[in-house]
C-alpha cells in the first residue's frame, strides 16, 4: 500500500496509488470500512491528481479523479437528473478564488449565495409520488443508483407521507446522529455484528443491509428539491424557477426534515466577506453538534445563477464545498489504564499510538466505563477511529473491526482496586474502589486543600503524604483538629512553617459553604454545581436535608443526577458531621435558603433573586486577566460573575451572553467571534461589576 501524502515518484507508484484509491473507496461506499480515513484518502487522491496533471497521457481508466465517488460504486436505478458530487476549497482565499471564477463565467457576481452545513452521511434521492414515499435511490456513480427502498420507514425526516400529494424528488443526506450511532453498535454487537468505525460507515452499512432482524434508526436531511418526469406541469416550472433556499422552506413545509431544525440552519448570505463570517459560525458550532459535518456546502442561491454557471460531469459550478479538518483519525489502541480518583472512581483511559488530528497530537482517550469497553467490543491491538473536535477531550468511536488481524488481545478488566487492592464495588456503570476517597486520600485531601477548594496554603501533596503515613489524618476533618506538636514532628517542618499551616488550616474554616462542599468530592458536582446548590439552599442542613425532588430544583442536576448526590450526600453524613463539630463554615454568604412555596427549577428566579449587572447573562473567561482582575483565579472569577448575578460557564456556545477575554485568548475568542457573542477586556469587565469585586 502507498502512503497517502507521499509523492508519486513514478508510473508504478501512480498505478499502486490508484489501486489502493479505488479499494479504498469501494469500501467506503460499500459499509464505511475503508482502511483510510478521510483525510488520508483526500491526500491519496490530491496526489494522483498532481502525477496524472504532469502525465496526462498516462492516466489509468480506473482513476478516481474526476468521478462521483470515485468511480467506485454503480447501480441500476438511473437518476433522472444526475447526482453530482462537489468540489472542494479548504480556505478563505480559495473560496473568494473560487467566486470570482464563478462571477467570471456567469458573468455577473452572485447575487446571493446559500450556505448550509455539509453533512457528513451519504446522498440519497428519494422520490414521492402523489405524496406517497416510493423509492429510495443511491447516488451510486451519479447517473445510476441502487435501490435501497427497503430502508423505508427507518429514517427520521424521511416522512411515508408529504403534507400535499406531489411528485417530486428530494434528495439529501442519510446519517446517524451520535445518539443513533451509539444504538446501533449496541444493537449490532449484541447480536453478535462487529461495530462500525463511525457513523458515517454505520449509516452506509445500515443503509444497504437488505435483510436485518433488528432495525436502528437514521436520520434525513433534504438539500435540494427537483421535479420528476411525471410531476404536474406547474409544480415542475415552480420548482424549476425557485431559488435554493425557497426550494428547502418548501420541502420543510412538505414535512421533509432540513438543516432548518439544527442549530447551524441554512442562510442566505448576500457577499463573499458574509459566506466566510457564516463558515466561521458553522466551524464554531461543529463540536457542539449531535451529528457530523465535515465542512460547509455553498452555493449560488439563484435559479437563474445557477443556470448560468452549469455544471460539469462530476460537479455543478455554481456550488463548492468548503472542506474543513478532519476531526477523526484510525490509529492503534495500545493500552488501557486504570487510574482510581480522589474519589475512589476507577476509570479506564486509552492509550494511543500518537496522531495527529487537527493540529493536535493525541495519545490518550477516553473510555468511559468498563461497559462502554465491552459493548464497543474494543481489543488491545485495535484499529480504532479516533474523534477530537474543538476542545473536547478525544474519544475512541468504534474499533475498525474490519482491520483486525487476528492478534488483537482482550482488555483485562481489573479484579481489585488497582491502587490499593481493595475490593471493587461493580454495581453502578462507573466502577469504584470499595474504599471509596480513602483509596486515594492523597489525592482526595490535596483536592480539598487546593486553591479552589479550601485553599490552604503551605498543604501541598508532599505534606500530605506526610500526614497520611504518620497516621496524623485519616480523613478531611483530621486536618482541623491537628496539633503544633502533630506538625512540628513532621520532617521539614520548621516553626514558621508549622505556625503558617496553623493560621492557613484556621482561616480555612471560614470558607464560604460552597468550597466546602466542593472540598468534600462528591462525585458529579464540581465547582461551578457546589456553587449552585450551596447558593439555592444556603445551609449545609438544607442540603442534607434535601430529597431527589428538592435536589432536582437545582439548575443543571437531573433526575439521574439528583439521587445519586442525596445517596452520596447520605454516605458522607459522619464526615460532614466530624467537619462541623471542628467549627467549619457550614453556610453559603449572602444565599436565602428556597422557600417552601417555590418550586420548578430555579434558574429565573433564583436568577431575579440574584439581580445585579450580569442578571440573566452566561458569562466566559478566557485569556490572562490584568488589572484589578489580576490574581484572581478561574475559580475566583466564577464566583465573580456568579455574585454579579450571572452564569459561568467554561465553554462558549450560542447560549454565551459575554466573553471576557484577556491576553493570550485563543480558541474560545475565536469562536465567540464566530458566534458574534459581545467581548469584554478584563478592565471593561472590572467596570461593570465593580461593586462585586471585595
Ligand atoms: S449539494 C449538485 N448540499 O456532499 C449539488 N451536498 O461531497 C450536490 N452533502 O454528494 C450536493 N451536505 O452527498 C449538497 N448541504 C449539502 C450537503 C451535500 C452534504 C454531500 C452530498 C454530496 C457530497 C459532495
Amino acid at each position: 500500500m502507498t502512503t497517502p501524502g507521499a509523492v508519486i515518484v513514478d508510473a508504478a507508484a501512480y498505478a499502486q496509488a490508484v489501486e489502493d484509491a479505488v479499494k479504498a473507496s469501494a469500501a467506503y461506499y460499500a459499509g464505511g470500512t475503508s482502511v483510510l480515513d478521510d483525510d488520508a484518502y483526500d491526500r491519496l487522491v490530491r496526489g494522483i491528481a498532481a502525477w496524472e496533471a504532469g502525465h496526462p497521457d498516462q492516466v489509468l481508466p480506473d482513476s478516481p479523479t474526476g468521478k462521483v465517488a470515485g468511480g467506485a460504486v454503480e447501480g441500476d436505478v438511473p437518476h433522472t437528473v444526475a447526482m453530482l458530487s462537489l468540489d472542494n476549497v479548504f480556505s478563505p482565499e480559495e473560496f473568494t478564488a473560487w467566486s470570482a471564477s464563478l462571477a467570471r463565467r456567469t458573468g455577473h457576481e452572485v447575487e446571493r449565495f446559500s450556505v448550509e452545513p455539509k453533512l457528513d452521511g451519504l446522498a440519497i434521492a428519494a422520490r414521492y409520488s402523489h405524496g406517497r414515499l416510493r423509492q429510495l435511490i443511491t447516488r451510486g456513480d451519479g447517473t445510476a443508483g441502487e435501490d435501497v427502498s427497503h430502508a423505508i420507514g427507518t429514517i427520521e425526516g424521511l416522512p411515508d407521507q408529504l403534507a400535499e400529494p406531489v411528485t417530486v424528488e428530494v434528495r439529501g443526506e442519510v446519517l446517524m446522529t451520535t445518539a443513533q450511532f451509539e444504538q446501533a453498535n449496541e444493537v449490532r454487537t449484541a447480536h453478535g455484528g462487529q461495530p462500525f468505525a463511525n457513523p458515517r460507515g454505520a449509516a452506509a452499512g445500515t443503509l444497504r443491509a437488505k435483510e436485518r432482524t433488528y432495525t436502528v434508526p437514521m436520520t434525513f436531511f433534504g438539500y435540494s428539491l427537483l421535479p420528476l418526469p411525471d410531476t404536474e406541469t406547474a409544480l415542475a416550472a415552480r420548482l424549476g424557477g425557485n431559488a435554493h433556499s425557497e426550494l428547502m422552506t418548501q420541502a420543510a413545509a412538505y414535512g421533509v426534515n432540513t438543516t432548518a431544525t439544527t442549530a447551524v440552519p441554512g442562510t442566505t448570505a448576500d457577499s463573499v466577506e458574509q459566506v466566510l463570517a457564516r463558515v466561521r459560525e458553522i466551524a464554531a458550532l461543529r463540536p457542539d453538534l449531535p451529528f457530523g459535518i465535515d465542512g460547509i456546502v455553498i452555493k449560488a442561491d439563484l435559479a437563474a445563477d445557477q443556470q448560468a454557471a452549469g455544471s460539469g460531469s462530476r460537479a455543478p459550478r455554481w456550488a463548492i464545498a468548503y472542506k474543513l479538518p478532519a476531526v477523526e483519525k484510525i490509529t492503534r489502541l495500545l493500552e488501557v489504564e486504570w487510574n482510581v480518583g480522589r474519589t475512589g472512581v476507577i476509570a479506564p483511559r486509552a492509550v494511543l499510538e500518537p496522531v495527529e488530528i487537527d493540529g493536535a497530537t493525541i495519545t490518550y482517550a477516553t473510555l468511559h466505563n468498563p461497559a462502554d469497553i465491552t459493548r464497543r467490543d474494543l481489543r488491545l491491538g485495535d484499529h480504532v477511529m479516533v474523534h477530537r473536535a474543538g476542545d473536547v477531550i478525544p474519544r475512541i468511536e468504534a474499533p475498525v473491526a474490519h482491520l483486525r488481524t487476528g492478534d488483537e488481545q482482550p482488555i483485562v478488566f481489573p479484579e481489585v482496586c488497582p491502587r490499593c487492592g481493595a475490593g471493587i464495588d461493580t454495581s453502578e456503570q462507573r466502577w469504584r474502589c470499595a474504599m471509596g476517597r480513602n483509596c486515594h486520600l492523597v489525592a482526595a485531601l490535596s483536592y480539598a486543600a487546593g486553591r479552589d477548594q479550601l485553599d490552604i496554603e503551605g498543604l501541598g501533596a508532599t505534606r500530605i503524604v506526610q500526614l497520611v503515613d504518620a497516621g496524623l489524618v485519616a480523613d478531611l476533618a483530621d486536618l482541623f483538629t491537628l496539633t503544633r506538636e502533630q506538625l512540628l514532628s513532621l520532617e521539614r517542618m520548621g516553626d514558621t512553617s508549622t505556625d503558617n499551616l496553623i493560621t492557613a488550616i484556621a482561616a480555612a474554616k471560614a470558607q464560604p459553604l460552597s468550597r466546602v462542599l466542593c472540598a468534600l468530592g462528591v462525585r458529579g458536582t464540581g465547582r461551578s454545581m457546589s456553587r449552585r446548590i450551596a447558593r439555592h439552599f444556603a445551609t449545609m442542613d438544607n442540603i442534607r436535608a434535601a430529597d431527589a425532588e428538592a435536589m432536582q430544583q437545582v439548575e443543571g442536576i437531573g433526575t439521574e443526577k439528583a439521587p445519586s448526590i442525596v445517596a452520596e450526600l447520605a454516605e458522607l453524613t459522619p464526615l460532614i458531621n466530624k467537619l462541623a463539630a471542628t467549627g467549619v463554615n457550614m453556610t453559603e454568604p449572602g444565599a436565602t435558603p428556597p422557600t417552601p412555596a417555590a418550586d420548578g427549577p430555579d434558574s429565573s428566579m433564583e436568577q431575579e433573586k440574584a439581580g445585579g449587572p450580569l442578571a440573566g447573562m452566561t458569562v466566559v473567561v478566557t485569556g490572562a486577566m490584568t488589572g484589578v482582575l489580576e490574581n484572581l483565579s478561574r475559580n475566583q472569577m466564577n464566583e465573580l460573575i456568579e455574585r454579579a448575578g450571572g452564569r459561568s460557564s467554561s465553554s462558549v456556545s450560542k447560549k454565551t451572553t459575554l466573553v471576557v477575554a484577556g491576553e493570550g485568548a485563543g480558541s474560545k475568542r475565536a469562536k465567540a467571534e464566530g458566534l458574534g457573542i459581545r467581548l469584554a477586556t478584563p478592565d471593561e469587565f472590572a467596570t461593570l461589576v465593580a461593586d462585586f469585586l471585595k
